[in-house]
């Protein structure tokens, strides 16, 4: 038997035993996404997260899904096997701090693309507009989702934003997102100025580059590539979103504009059709991180429990609570 195998029977078991359940999100590693019970975008692993009758919830993902999980299900026990996978998009709004003095991780520096101070929080964005409704993205801390009336996903963001009253909305953190929403909707949207250090290496030059290789060949993109890079692509969606539209789609060939993690999977589904990254490098680091070593080891220690503090957790659940019940 290979090692690889030992650790999945030893996975399996100590699964069993605790009555566990193993939440993979698309861009993880090829071995992990295959010991999962379930893969799946934000939204839909928050849904699991939300309605699962297991013991524990092992969230092979980054920081801010973990933290979802604990949220919505206070009374499991919420494992993250890699402490430090974070989502650096994530660090770059603080609730009610400087942006510098609360991140959850250590090497946050301040840009010189951002366009708000580094004194600015979340609570100040709100002062300058008040009434204005705050949407955050999952991508975010506790803490923020705390201060937000209502979360959305890649998958549900002009939804999120069409359920509300107001003409003027506040979209945290991720600036490509709530410039894809702004283009989708009447509504005014006043965005932060985050974004995915990943999505963000995309350009119009490898769309059209890619385009110039693959003639054929459709391109997906996620909502946090920049608007250059939406505007070219034929189709924009979450990453099970792609999964979907490339299953259903009669195009044979397609270029994915998102994390490569996600190819596996599109792969392994549409074994005729064939899947090119718009960037070879679209690499996301920390969701790299947990492995089957690393999943083992959560299970057999009970590390890293992630646990909300009740006074965020409350309103950061009615924020999320309030997205789950956008149709
Ligand atoms: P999805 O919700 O589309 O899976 O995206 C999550 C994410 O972190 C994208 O970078
Ligand atoms: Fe965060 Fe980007 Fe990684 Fe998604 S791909 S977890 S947004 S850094």
């Amino acid at each position: 038997m290979s090692d690889s195998e030992q650790l999945r029977d030893k996975i399996f078991a100590l699964k069993e035993k605790k009555n566990a359940i193993i939440l993979a999100h698309n861009y993880q590693r090829e071995e992990v996404q295959d010991i999962a019970d379930y893969r799946g975008d934000s939204l839909e692993l928050s849904r699991l997260a939300a309605t699962t009758d297991c013991d524990v919830i092992v969230f092979c993902g980054v920081h801010f899904m973990a933290e979802s999980a604990s949220i919505l299900s206070p009374d499991k026990t919420v494992l993250l096997p890699e402490i430090s996978a974070g989502c650096p998009m994530a660090d770059m709004i603080a609730a009610g701090s400087a942006r510098k003095a609360r991140t959850q991780f250590p090497g946050f520096e301040y840009r010189e693309e951002f366009t708000y101070p580094a004194e600015f929080s979340l609570k100040d964005i709100k002062k300058l507009h008040p009434g204005a409704p705050v949407v955050s993205y999952v991508n975010t801390t506790a803490e923020v989702k705390a201060e937000s009336d209502i979360c959305c996903t890649s998958a549900n963001g002009v939804k999120v934003v069409e359920s509300l009253e107001s003409d003027t909305v506040i979209s945290v953190p991720d600036k490509n997102l709530s410039a894809w929403i702004a283009k989708n909707t009447k509504k005014k949207i006043i965005s932060w100025d985050g974004f995915c250090h990943v999505h963000e290496r995309a350009t119009a030059t490898d769309v059209e580059s890619s385009r110039e290789e693959h003639p054929d060949a459709l391109i997906l993109a996620h909502p946090e590539c920049r608007m250059e890079v939406l505007e070219l692509a034929d189709h924009v969606t979450s990453t099970s979103g792609m999964l979907r539209y490339a299953e259903k789609s009669d195009a044979q060939e397609f270029i994915i504009g998102t994390e490569t993690g996600l190819l596996y999977k599109l792969r392994k589904d549409n074994p005729a059709k064939t899947f090119y990254p718009l960037r070879k490098d679209m690499v996301c680091p920390n969701m790299k991180k947990t492995s089957l070593t690393s999943v083992l080891h959560c299970l057999e220690t009970e590390t890293y429990k992630i646990k909300v503090p009740e006074e965020i957790r409350v309103p950061a659940k009615k924020a999320l609570d309030r997205m789950l019940e956008v149709k």
